[in-house]
């Protein structure tokens, strides 16, 4: 290593975690490429100072979506293939006064008890898999029975139209059902708790109208439309004793699930390949809802939806390759946290900084970039593999740029690889303390746990990074022994938090309580 070592409190965070003897037997960067280090170093740097700046922002933007009030009827609804009497009242949109955080009420009305019980299907919609269970809950001191399969997406559904995707949801819960041998009471039908992971504006907790697609999807006929009344609707054509009881997004099933357990949990926090987070709110606070006439103190869940946090972009530190990706998205101008945050982005940042080094002939020189040039060609773990990479040498990252991306790097590069995906992942994990500070703060939260998935809280250099600059924001003390507030694995949330909610919803109705409910 030939950095030079810096004072500032970003480096010291950084050098107290460092465990790179592995690195120990290369020499130093040729001074183009150090050049060049550093000044992705510099631009992708978020120090404390800023951190603080992002998270007050945040936090105002978080008050800012409660309190919108004007939710209007758009002029000429977007056709969709097979709309009828059911969803043709639903395409609406908002009219912000200002800000542009959904803050989507989802009707789970507070925590779960953990005496929740009984079967529920359950149907994940949300990245590049679908997810079919078939949850047991007995309670919460034992661990719930999750029966599963995975159906792959074909890839061109994403970009395709509405019938064929509810269809395909619908087959494929056929077939799971038939496989099961699952069939209802007498007189009843299965319940399905259906996570859709998207933003979804919610009336009512088994209805969700999709403001827009993200994560690079752009199904025609399905944003300004029910999304449960598309999957209830192909259902019914295949003719399934199956009723959607709750829609929910994964950041409110993370949340659910794991508060099942762990009565801790105050936030659900998604950060790959999309990102954000789910936490619970007083009706009183949610002044959009006023019409409701809901109790002050009653406890709702809010999705956030905060990718689309700073899409003005008065805040976040933009570098030219952070404005490539968005205008190159599907949707540019949208989910602008996001697009600098979430694993999926964090790997394409990887490709387009190697790509623009290996144009200007500093990297991979004479080699083919055909594989390169392919957008989103990494998957997120990629950005993981390498930077968990122990191995002599960095062999493993040697191995995986051979076969991803058909490079053979030389000692030089495979360092500076190593270092950029430091430097995007680090921005990635501090930039996402911002949401979760803003929330704490937001709701004078001091402890407790925060249920993020797997892709994070599973990475004890990710987790560390986060605690991190966590403290950094909210000023824990330096001396602290412990962090009060803690990452944990997020629970299952589109299987055991789908079927949590499903038991919760179900029971308010059966105790006579409709609130927040459709399907009556
Ligand atoms: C979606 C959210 C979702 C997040 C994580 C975002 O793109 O808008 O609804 O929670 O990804 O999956």
């Amino acid at each position: 290593m030939t950095l030079t070592p810096k004072t500032t409190d970003e480096d010291k965070r950084r050098d107290s975690k460092r465990d790179d003897a592995h690195l120990d037997g290369f020499g130093p960067l040729p001074v183009a490429l150090e050049t060049e280090l550093r000044k992705l170093e510099q631009a992708f740097t978020v120090d404390t100072a800023k951190l603080k700046e992002i998270s007050l922002h945040f936090e105002n933007e978080l008050r800012k979506g409660l309190s919108r009030v004007s939710r209007c009827l758009l002029p000429s609804p977007p056709s969709s293939p097979h709309s009828d009497e059911s969803d043709s009242e639903d395409y609406f949109g908002f009219q912000t006064e200002e800000g542009n955080l959904p803050m989507n009420p989802t009707w789970v009305l507070g925590w779960p008890s953990g005496r929740e019980t009984g079967e529920y299907l359950t149907l994940d919609l949300g990245g590049t898999k679908l997810r079919i269970c078939w949850v047991t809950l007995s309670d919460r001191n034992n661990e719930p029975i999750v029966d599963q399969e995975i159906y792959q997406i074909p890839e061109h559904y994403k970009a395709g139209e509405a019938e064929q995707l509810w269809s395909f949801l619908a087959n494929s819960i056929a077939d799971f059902v038939q496989d099961r041998e699952l069939e209802p009471d007498e007189g009843t039908v299965l319940p399905l708790g259906f996570t859709f992971s998207y933003p979804a504006v919610q009336e009512y907790i088994d209805h969700g109208v999709l403001h827009t697609w993200t994560k690079g999807w752009d199904i025609k006929g399905v944003e300004g439309h029910d999304v449960a009344g598309q999957l209830r609707q192909a259902i019914r054509r295949k003719g399934l004793p199956i009723d959607i009881v709750a829609l929910m997004n994964d950041t409110t099933g993370a949340m659910i699930a794991s508060a099942y357990h762990d009565p801790e949990t105050i936030i659900g926090a998604i950060t790959g390949p999309g990102c954000n987070a789910c936490y619970m709110e007083n009706c009183g606070s949610i002044s959009k809802l006023d019409g409701h006439s809901l109790p002050a103190n009653l406890p709702m869940a809010i999705n956030c939806e905060y990718g689309a946090f700073d899409n003005e972009h008065l805040v976040l530190p933009r570098t030219e390759y952070d404005v490539a990706i968005d205008e190159e998205s599907p949707r540019p101008g949208e989910q602008a946290f996001e697009k600098m945050s979430a694993g999926m982005y964090c790997s394409e940042i990887f490709r387009q900084i190697v790509l623009d080094l290996w144009t200007r002939k500093l990297v991979f020189k004479g080699q083919s970039a055909t594989k390169l040039k392919v957008p989103y060609v990494l998957d997120i773990d990629f950005m993981f593999d390498l930077e968990e990479d122990f191995s002599h040498k960095l062999s493993k990252t040697r191995m995986l740029l051979r076969s991803v991306l058909q490079l053979d790097a030389n000692d030089a590069e495979l360092l500076f690889c190593r270092h950029i995906v430091e430097i995007i992942n680090t921005r990635s994990t501090r930039l996402s303390t911002c949401g979760v500070s803003a929330i704490c703060r937001k709701k004078d939260i001091k402890s407790g746990h925060v249920a993020a998935d797997a892709v994070m809280a599973s990475r004890p250099r990710l987790k560390a990074r986060w605690a991190q600059a966590l403290g950094e924001v909210l000023d824990w003390p330096q001396d602290r022994e412990h962090d009060p507030i803690i990452m944990t694995v997020a629970r299952d949330g589109s299987g055991v938090g789908a079927a949590v909610i499903s038991a919760m919803t179900l029971q308010r109705i059966a105790d006579g309580d409709l609130t927040g409910v459709k399907q009556k």
